[in-house]
């Protein structure tokens, strides 16, 4: 089960989404935007959301924290609502 995984920046905070494509497990790619699959072609808007065929579902998104110096640590066993953000 891959952990891969974005840091994202929006104009709420940062969050951390699963690069995971949900359709067959294979690894998104930034392309503009949003991610692109290139295993079958799906896209997902930059939030995970939005998913486009052959992926039915959106990204997951995981825990993550921000210390005082502005260093990341995500933890990817932990999900968190997509409108979480840090
Ligand atoms: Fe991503 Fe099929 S695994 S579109």
């Amino acid at each position: 089960d891959s952990k891969e995984f974005f840091v994202v920046r929006d104009a709420g905070g940062l969050f951390a989404v699963s690069a995971i494509c949900t359709h067959s497990g294979c690894t998104n790619e930034p392309n503009g935007n949003e991610f692109f699959c290139p295993c079958h072609g799906a896209t997902f808007a930059l939030d995970g959301s939005k998913p486009t065929s052959p992926a039915h579902s959106a990204l997951k998104h995981y825990a993550m924290c921000v210390d005082a110096s502005g260093n990341v640590t995500v933890n990817t066993a932990m999900t968190v609502p997509t409108a979480t953000r840090y």
